[in-house]
């Protein structure tokens, strides 16, 4: 038997199988259409998104010549915060789903910091006031669809981040869909108290947000129902956010241990133990965690918006490479950045900074920069953007990181790896498994249905693959995060 695992990122959704031993048996993936309409905003077609998860069951199915007979259950895992809102009657979508990194809800954030400052809600739920959130992408719908708050007033409209929405179709959809999350996804919409794990009536009244169309709040690791369809007969028991997930499939368990995920965005989580860990410098307090009746798990969470979005960047609005592992091949035309650094603050800044209105920056051009030099800047802003990160864990969390667990897609590129080892001065880390998040929703699930017996039953399932040590010289690193944090204030108040 194996377990299926369901990723909705948001360039692509994927469907992965994992063995006991959580090797990767199949997969199956296809991108969906990142619809710009207008500067700052960025939606999803979520019909198209469910389309393809079918089919990438399918074929993944379909490869490893198995059947829905040979799934002992199925995780899912998602980009978190990106918001839908369906009829329950219909299934049609009120509106496409707004991404996580959409900025248009920039005048709700300004207004309501007007009243206790960016941090009024952080208390309760972990976040402070921006644009990332599903909360303020629920109240924009409401306010800008016609017709919805009526709808959502009398349980026909319901949200969902992108897990609600795909387990809600696997499950029956306007046959009796389940209509859940679970508290991972739930501690990403600001309207879940951290310690309580249930809804805020407070932040939900301040907000004009409707109890009726929100999801029931599950446990990570649980079986929540039965699929049809697709995959008629198997337990759906596992959901995670992804950056959680990960952080699952990398089996950071114990307080302390921590991954730095490398995909559309950047995600550092710490896990912090089963009390909540405020933040003082510019963190997430979220929840990691929590498997069916144990104790809820806290992580910190240092949030970098732009990573590998940057490269697909070059790639599909600069041209200057034509697939994103060029990058890497481009960057070593060039020693050095050549004195070029690119802030790219396209969806403003998030960790440690939480500026909405930062723009993106390319600073230092003289005429010796030229595209290498620019590919080159664009992965050491990953880098860089970690550095600033792990550096606020630390503070926080009052600790010094010993080596830094990597995964994602960014980890086959070894410029940016050995330049990453160099910014933190600690091993960069990164172990034989890199899909570590459909491996933790498959963990999630395989434990809900006993194929694996506990945590520390995972923890075997983990080896390195490779280590990466610094070896800068120690003035060249100072002096170039010098630069670095020269350029960052150069992308502040853009907007203002
Ligand atoms: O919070 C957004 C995050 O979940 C998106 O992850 O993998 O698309 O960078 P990813």
């Amino acid at each position: 038997m194996f377990i299926g695992s369901i990723d909705q990122g948001t360039t692509s959704t994927r469907f992965i199988i994992f063995d006991k031993q959580g090797n990767q048996i199949s997969v199956g993936q296809k991108e969906h259409a990142q619809i710009y309409p207008q500067a700052g905003w960025v939606e999803h077609n979520p019909d198209e998104i469910w389309q393809n998860t079918q089919e990438v069951i399918g074929l993944a199915l379909g490869k490893a010549n198995l059947s829905t007979h040979d799934l002992a259950a199925i995780g899912i895992t998602n980009q978190r915060e990106t918001t839908v809102v369906w009829n329950k009657t219909t299934g049609i979508p009120y509106y496409n789903a707004i991404v996580w990194q959409d900025t248009r809800v920039g005048n709700m954030v300004a207004e309501l910091e007007k009243h206790g400052g960016i941090d009024r809600f952080r208390e309760k739920t972990g976040l402070p006031l921006a644009t990332y959130f599903s909360g303020l992408k629920i109240k924009w719908l409401l306010e800008n669809v016609e017709g919805l708050r009526e709808d959502a007033e009398h349980g026909e409209a319901i949200f969902g981040n992108m897990d609600t929405f795909v387990i809600w179709h696997l499950t029956g959809g306007t046959d009796g869909g389940l209509h859940i999350t679970d508290v991972t996804n739930a501690s990403r919409t600001q309207l879940m108290d951290l310690k309580t794990l249930a809804w805020d009536a407070g932040i939900l009244e301040t907000l004009g947000i409707p109890l009726k169309m929100l999801p029931a709040i599950h446990s990570s690791s649980e079986v929540y129902g039965e699929a049809r369809g697709v995959l008629a007969g198997v337990p759906v028991a596992g959901d995670l956010g992804d950056q959680q997930a990960a952080l699952v499939g990398q089996t950071c368990f114990q307080a302390g241990e921590a991954k730095n995920t490398y995909g559309t965005g950047c995600f550092m989580l710490m896990n912090t133990g089963t009390k909540v860990f405020p933040s003082n410098y510019g963190l997430l307090t979220t929840v990691a965690y929590k498997f069916g009746d144990e104790p809820v798990h806290y992580a910190l969470e240092g949030s970098v918006a732009i990573a590998g979005a940057l490269v697909q960047w070059l790639r599909d609005n600069l041209g200057i490479i034509k697939k994103s592992s060029d990058i890497e091949t481009l960057a070593k035309t060039v020693e050095d950045n050549g004195g070029c650094y690119v802030v790219p603050a396209f969806s403003g800044l998030y960790a440690p900074y939480w500026k909405a209105d930062a723009r993106g920056v390319i600073a230092g051009l003289t005429r010796f920069v030229n595209k290498g030099h620019i590919a080159r800047a664009a992965l050491e802003a990953t880098a860089f953007q970690t550095l600033e990160v792990l550096e606020a864990m630390e503070k926080d969390a009052n600790i010094e990181i010993s080596s830094l667990r990597v995964d994602g897609g960014m980890v086959v590129n070894k410029t940016l790896m050995q330049f990453q080892a160099d910014m933190v001065e600690v091993p960069v880390v990164c172990p034989a498994m890199i899909e570590t998040t459909a491996l933790g929703a498959a963990y999630a699930a395989g434990l809900a249905v006993g194929y694996w017996k506990d945590p520390d039953d995972l923890k075997q399932n983990w080896g390195v693959a490779k280590t990466w040590n610094p070896k800068m010289d120690k003035d060249k690193r100072t002096n170039l995060y010098h630069y670095w944090r020269k350029a960052v204030q150069r992308s502040f108040g853009w907007e203002e």
